[in-house]
């Protein structure tokens, strides 16, 4: 029986008997834990030589063919006389992290390929290996180091990497990335969204060094079956594969050793008495996972999040989901957010809303801002960007929705904070969008059996004031999230004090979303569109609706922050802006931010 034969027969043998775990075969994949204590990290951020380039010149040659001598050679003259049309060192430069539409004027509108070069030097010493780690690019990324082509990426809110070991150099080493962010009917998100398509390398890049043999990835979770016991599975990659890995949680005397199997993989389960985290008790524990060769840790809560009947129910007491939904909009300075501080704003505002949650829409937004909710204790509602009219039929873009579910997992299963996983947002009925929505969720939940799923719905009316949530689609959630825009573009705010709501499903309910625009500042009588007045009216006429919904559970308004749009172009009041925001993009409170403050304050 050949090794891969024989490789094949283990992981079916693993995946029939561990239910409930991220299952094996992902263990495999391309995930690199990283922001990790204990792991070498070289932050490659900063200026990086930029090309723009509309007609992906530097990729292929005038037969539009791909090029084997394009931008990513970094080519220079060999003498006066040599054609070189090209040159990195004198081009502008753009900061990475960070989209380039906010960064330089002419590139506010743009949506093509630019090209990124880095420089760097580093010594990688012997039985060392080298990774270069990538927060996210939007939205296509091919990567070439020293020429050489490492791979390609596509999806722009997900982490990936790429072993450089065998071509990094100790002097000249370039690092070359393809971004481009146009858009196409068979991507995912598709080509009508209502936020703006920021392009670039938009969240910090590193190279990650680590032992020839060392920790690839980890899920370390309480177990969904007992309360007092800690499951999860460990990965190692390298020669030798048979470690010890030893599982530590000093603060609690805990200590474990584990044998990995031939493939380096180990199931981990221990008994453990833990304080649970919670959004009161956000306890984290430093969790080490040490081996021959590498030891590494991170601080990790735990918590049980599950629905019983219709009610969400965390560490076994009912919670009601106190939030609100966000862009990752940078406050105040506007842009793709990513650093730690955009993070602490808008948790931050979330706490002064007196609220336990977020939603963060519609795609899986930097770690720092998950990682920060764990600290932080407000729970958290992930979502991948399938988003409206996706193309059902399309195998491409179902792998691409299942690539980009796999990596919003695998960077997140390790944080407490987030208990919901979205598949979708809005997504017109059809035969197809529901053969499409139910694969996702099956295999979301082979991957992680211990989040709940969810996705944002929307209602029909089967006569003037009676509302039903009939979706089929709800049937293969454990989360009903549901968006609805009563008093906005569904009548006046008013409206809403005669809608009777209905629903087929004993399961809990989030109106995932509702909201009006308002443009801070802009005053008028309650029933004057865009004025602060008419947003906080229809935030009371809501809330009054809300306390009759059966089985509400939660609530995520639209939106936090006023975000970029390029769907919103009123002028003077939208000038490309959704100005749903409860805080206006400079910063400043609206009316009806403290109208939902009041509202939180008093849901105990
Ligand atoms: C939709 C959608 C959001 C959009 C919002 C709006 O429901 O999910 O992405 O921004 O409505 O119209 O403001």
């Amino acid at each position: 029986m050949n090794s891969h034969s024989k490789k094949i027969r283990i992981a079916i043998f693993l995946l029939v008997t561990i239910p409930n775990l991220c299952s094996v075969l992902f263990a495999q994949s391309s995930s690199l834990i990283t922001n990790v204590e204990g792991r070498t990290t070289y932050p490659l951020d900063g200026d990086w030589q930029t090309i723009v380039d509309p007609y992906e010149n530097g990729y292929y040659n005038y037969r539009y063919q791909p090029s084997d001598n394009g931008y990513f050679m970094n080519q220079k003259p060999k003498d006066k006389s040599d054609l070189v049309e090209y040159d990195f060192d004198k081009s502008e430069l753009l900061k990475v992290p960070g989209d380039w539409n906010t960064q330089r004027e002419k590139l506010f509108l743009y949506e093509g390929t630019i090209w990124y070069k880095k420089d760097f030097e580093y010594h990688l010493e012997k039985g060392r290996r080298l990774f270069v780690y990538f927060g996210a690019v939007n939205y296509g990324a091919i990567v070439y180091l020293n020429g050489t082509k490492l791979g390609e990426h596509e999806g722009g809110f997900t982490p990936f990497n790429f072993e450089v070991t065998s071509l990094v150099k100790k002097k000249d080493n370039f690092l070359v990335v393809k971004v481009d962010n146009k858009r196409s009917r068979e991507f995912v998100p598709t080509v009508n969204t209502d936020w703006w398509n920021y392009g670039g390398i938009t969240r910090s890049v590193s190279l990650i060094e680590v032992p020839l043999n060392f920790i690839k990835d980890y899920c370390i979770q309480l177990s969904k079956a007992s309360n007092n016991e800690i499951r999860g599975w460990v990965q190692v990659d390298g020669k030798d594969l048979r470690q010890n890995i030893t599982l530590r949680i000093p603060e609690i005397g805990l200590e474990k050793t584990f044998v990995a199997n031939d493939n380096g993989y180990v199931n981990v389960n221990c008994k453990a008495t833990l304080e649970f985290w919670s959004p009161e008790m956000p306890k984290l524990y430093e969790v080490i996972i040490e081996t021959q060769s590498e030891k590494i840790s991170e601080r990790i809560g735990f918590r049980k999040i599950e629905t019983i009947g219709d009610n969400i129910v965390l560490n076994g007491k009912r919670i009601f989901l106190k939030g609100i939904s966000a862009h990752e909009e940078a406050p105040v300075r506007g842009g793709r957010a990513y650093s730690m501080d955009d993070a602490r704003t808008m948790l931050q505002w979330v706490k002064e809303l007196n609220g336990n949650y977020i939603r963060l829409a519609h795609y899986p937004h930097d770690e720092s801002i998950v990682r920060l909710a764990d600290e932080m204790g407000i729970l958290i509602w992930a979502e991948i960007p399938v988003y409206w009219t996706i193309l059902w039929n399309n195998e491409q873009t179902f792998l691409n929705a299942k690539n980009q579910l796999t990596e919003m997992i695998m960077r997140d299963k390790n944080r407490a904070s987030v208990i919901l996983w979205s598949v979708a947002n809005e997504t017109p009925l059809s035969e197809e969008r529901l053969i499409f929505l139910k694969k996702l969720t099956e295999y979301a939940r082979k991957l992680d059996g211990t989040r709940l799923l969810t996705a944002a719905l929307e209602h029909h009316y089967v006569n003037d004031t009676t509302v039903v949530i009939d979706d089929p689609f709800g049937e293969y959630l454990d989360v009903i999230g549901l968006n609805e825009y009563i008093g906005w573009y569904d009548g006046l705010p008013d409206k809403a004090d005669k809608i009777h709501w209905e629903t087929m499903y004993e399961k809990p309910i989030i109106i995932s979303e509702f909201g009006a625009d308002a443009l801070q500042g802009y005053h008028g009588d309650s029933l004057t569109r865009w004025s602060e007045e008419y947003q906080a009216n229809l935030y009371e006429h809501q809330i009054g609706m809300l306390k009759k919904i059966p089985h509400l559970q939660g609530l995520s308004p639209w939106i936090l922050a006023d975000f970029r749009s390029p769907r919103r172009n009123l002028p003077g009041i939208q000038d490309q802006w959704n100005r749903k925001g409860l805080i206006s993009d400079k910063g400043i409170k609206k009316k009806a931010f403290y109208i939902l403050q009041q509202f939180y304050q008093q849901i105990n």
